[in-house]
């Protein structure tokens, strides 16, 4: 039998391997025997069929690297973003928009049976409550007039980052419809708070306590290890029946949040009472 989660032989790319989980996912790919080829601002310390230097926000660039990697692909993994310490503007171009187009760039690309996963975060677990906002957001597909709806919605945008990642997953869950005719899959995470270089940027914006909270019930963050291999589970064939999903990566706070048993609405009652 062959083993549903080799990636021996397999060719992959990944989006944000210099550091965090993008970097923990590409050296374990690299040892499962995969083709790995990376892209990133910074260069990947992870040695790699192929590294390239590729800002996100430059669909341009992402065009020119997407056909210069070439070939056909059996994964993509989208682990770059931004913390909400920049612009929200530049937020959302990375986030959402770089990460869409890029694996948009990519799916004609996708063997039958091939898979996207992005990460997105449990910052965007309340998406819910307002997926007719992120489909209009999400229907602007030129840059120019996303950027302007951006611009002219800063209430809802904020500061960029829930936003960024609740629009990426309403986008995985539309694509899913139209992608799985073809044999193609595309999922995302949402992990809870990991302990990687944007975790310093994070605790410039809020309170540790927010990030204790975030870590319940298990009480720290994960490793990038922790959130790489679901990553590599969703784009294995072992999930051949998985698609459309927002998987929490997050040690059973969703569980505890929906269920009641970790009390979200005393935890916002505290930080509005400034404790
Ligand atoms: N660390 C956490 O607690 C946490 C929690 C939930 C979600 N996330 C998300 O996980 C993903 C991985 O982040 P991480 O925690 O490993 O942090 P990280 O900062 O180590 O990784 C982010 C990567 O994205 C790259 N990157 C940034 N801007 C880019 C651009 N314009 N073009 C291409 N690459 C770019 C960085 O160079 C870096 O390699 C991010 O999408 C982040 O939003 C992180």
């Amino acid at each position: 039998m062959t083993n549903p989660l080799s990636y021996a032989g397999k060719r992959v790319v990944i989006a944000g391997c210099f550091s965090g989980m993008g970097e923990a996912c590409a050296r374990a790919l690299v040892d499962l025997g995969a083709e790995v080829h990376g892209v990133d601002i910074r260069p990947s310390p992870v040695s790699m069929a192929s590294f390239t230097e590729l800002d996100l926000k430059d669909w341009a660039a992402i065009d020119h690297v997407v056909a210069a990697i070439g070939g056909e692909v059996d994964g993509v993994f989208n682990c770059a973003g931004l913390p909400q310490t920049f612009p929200a503007a530049d937020v959302v171009a990375v986030n959402f928009l770089g990460i869409r187009h890029w694996s948009e760039q990519w799916m004609p690309r996708m063997k039958r049976g091939a898979a996207i996963v992005s990460v997105s975060s449990n910052a965007a677990m309340g998406y819910m409550q307002r997926v007719p906002l992120l489909r209009e957001f999400i229907a602007t597909t030129d840059k120019a007039a996303a950027l302007d709806w951006v611009a002219a919605h800063a209430d809802d945008v904020a500061d960029g980052y829930g936003f960024s990642k609740e629009a990426l997953a309403v986008w995985t869950q539309m694509r899913s419809v139209d992608l799985i005719a073809e044999g193609k899959r595309i999922n995302c995470t949402f992990p809870s708070p990991t302990a990687t270089p944007m975790m310093k940027d994070f605790e410039k914006i809020a309170p540790k306590m927010v990030f204790d909270f975030f870590a319940k019930p298990i009480n720290r963050q994960a490793t990038p290890e922790e959130q790489a291999w679901p990553l590599i589970l969703l784009n294995s064939p072992a999930a051949s029946f998985i698609s459309g999903v927002c998987l929490p990566v997050d040690a059973g706070f969703t569980g505890g949040v929906l269920t009641g048993e970790i009390d979200m609405a005393a935890f916002r009652a505290s930080l509005s009472g400034g404790q």
